[in-house]
């Protein structure tokens, strides 16, 4: 299609330019009127690292993990000391189940500090144990999201994640005890996967249907120069032509039952928790690796695990990045935001921005409006079946440029990366102490 060539290289360029940041010592944020904003926290181990991955994670190791969790703490508390008031959380990794004890501790701590309404929680299948349940339920977490990837044995197989999170049939057994215990369970699932047939994406909707999972998010695949070249060899390679033909099979097959409440999360009967991003405004992102936006400022902490715990044992910052965003950029970034979650009102925007956003926006949203991708309403823009798909585009195109960042991070510390990686423990032997 023609806006696809003319806006995603622009658009791809914009991202790259979002994405790079100043060196420096930019210090902690300063917190927003009130104090409100969102928390996500990162937690980079995995006990395997699955090859089409371009998250910031790590092979789980014990000592590293219980070192981080006592530093994540500490971060944690430096936010609440500095005045920010949390109104959510969202953990993600990584795996953050692989130390359910650490974790639930964690969670404890941030009940205690901040007035949080909603607690998200990232895991994977082979996590969900009665004992991890339990310990999840207990420590309060309202939204639990599984990675599936696909319920297909032999692309599980391709994805080396048969092994380690499990069988299709194992999966199913494990969502069915999951289900009806949080307000939402969601299953990530991902299309577009190199050796996924219109026919296996088929079978994986009607499984996600029957799952027991009330929230599915449906992401294309996404990478980025180095994972492509590792995922390729192992996988096979990618092919873009396809994404629009699957995006629309997912479209049809889930209506009636799900309801859209993203360009790729889905819920059914349309209620659930999003992903953190959606409502957010400003977010703080704790851990290594991860991602703050708040008053108009990117920030990113290190990569450096072992610097993430020495800075904040000598009472520094975890950030070592920054990017000050001028008003045009701030407005076309929660732009983006605000209408991958479908919808962008204008009282949203005039307590964020004041009157004049909307002269401001004019050339974007009437471009939006020409190629169809958005429809005004009384109060606001809705995006339309066409724009959810160059949502999807864009939205993928904007994580690509998040994926070489980090690809740039991570390849400043790949001696500790492979030192980490040199410490070969048997994948048997990686129990959970805090399980037992
Ligand atoms: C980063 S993982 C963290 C949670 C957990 N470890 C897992 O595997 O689900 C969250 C989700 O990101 C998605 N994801 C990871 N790599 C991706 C990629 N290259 N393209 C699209 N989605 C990806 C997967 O659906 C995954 O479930
Ligand atoms: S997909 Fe999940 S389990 Fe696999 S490496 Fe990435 S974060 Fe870890």
């Amino acid at each position: 299609m023609i806006y696809e060539r003319l806006l995603l290289p622009f658009f791809r360029r914009e991202s790259r330019r979002t994405m790079s940041f100043d060196e420096g010592e930019p210090g902690m944020p300063v917190p927003p009127p009130g104090g409100h904003a969102f928390l996500y926290v990162h937690i980079p181990f995995c006990t395997v690292l699955c090859p089409f991955c371009s998250f910031h994670r790590v092979e789980f190791r014990e000592h590293k993990a219980v070192r981080y969790f006592a530093a994540l703490r500490r971060e944690i508390e430096a936010y609440r000391d500095a005045g920010f008031r949390f109104t959510g959380v969202y953990v993600g990794g990584g795996t953050p189940t692989v130390m359910p004890g650490e974790l639930a501790k964690t969670l404890r701590l941030i009940r205690d500090s901040f007035p949080v309404k909603e607690i998200s929680v990232e895991t994977n299948p082979s996590d969900l144990t009665p004992e991890v349940l339990s310990q999840l339920a207990d420590a309060g977490v309202d939204r639990l999201s599984v990675g599936v990837q696909s319920f297909d044995d032999g692309l599980l197989r391709e994805m080396e994640r048969y092994e380690k999170y499990g069988s299709s049939a194992e999966i199913l057994a494990r969502l069915e005890a999951a289900a009806g215990r949080f307000r939402t369970l969601n299953v990530d699932m991902i299309f577009n996967l190199p050796h996924q047939t219109p026919e296996v994406l088929d079978a994986d909707l009607d499984r996600v249907k029957d799952c027991g999972a009330n929230q599915v998010s449906f992401y294309p695949l996404m990478t980025s120069a180095t994972v492509r070249r590792k995922m390729t060899a192992r996988m096979g390679g990618l092919d873009r032509k396809r994404v629009r033909d699957y995006y629309e099979q997912i479209l049809g097959r889930l209506r009636p039952d799900f309801k859209a409440s993203s360009a790729w999360c889905f819920s059914r009967g349309g209620l659930g928790i999003d992903e953190y991003i959606v409502d957010a405004g400003d977010y703080v992102g704790v851990g290594s690796g991860a991602f703050s936006y708040v008053n108009g400022t990117m920030y990113a902490t290190t990569f450096s695990l072992n610097s993430y715990a020495e800075r904040i044992s000598r009472g520094l910052p975890a950030i070592t990045r920054s990017r000050g965003m001028s008003l045009r950029d701030q407005l076309r970034y929660d732009l983006l935001v605000r209408l991958f979650g479908l919808s962008l009102e204008d009282d949203w925007l005039e307590r964020r921005y004041g009157g004049n956003f909307r002269l401001r926006l004019a050339p974007e949203m009437l471009g939006l409006s020409l190629v169809g991708a958005v429809r005004r309403r009384e109060g606001g823009w809705d995006l339309t079946e066409r724009g959810m798909y160059l949502w999807v585009l864009m939205m993928s195109a904007f994580f690509e440029s998040v994926n070489v960042f980090r690809e740039d991070m991570r390849s400043h510390i790949r001696e500790e990366l492979e030192a980490n990686e040199e410490v070969l423990v048997p994948v048997a032997s990686l129990r959970r102490p805090d399980r037992a």
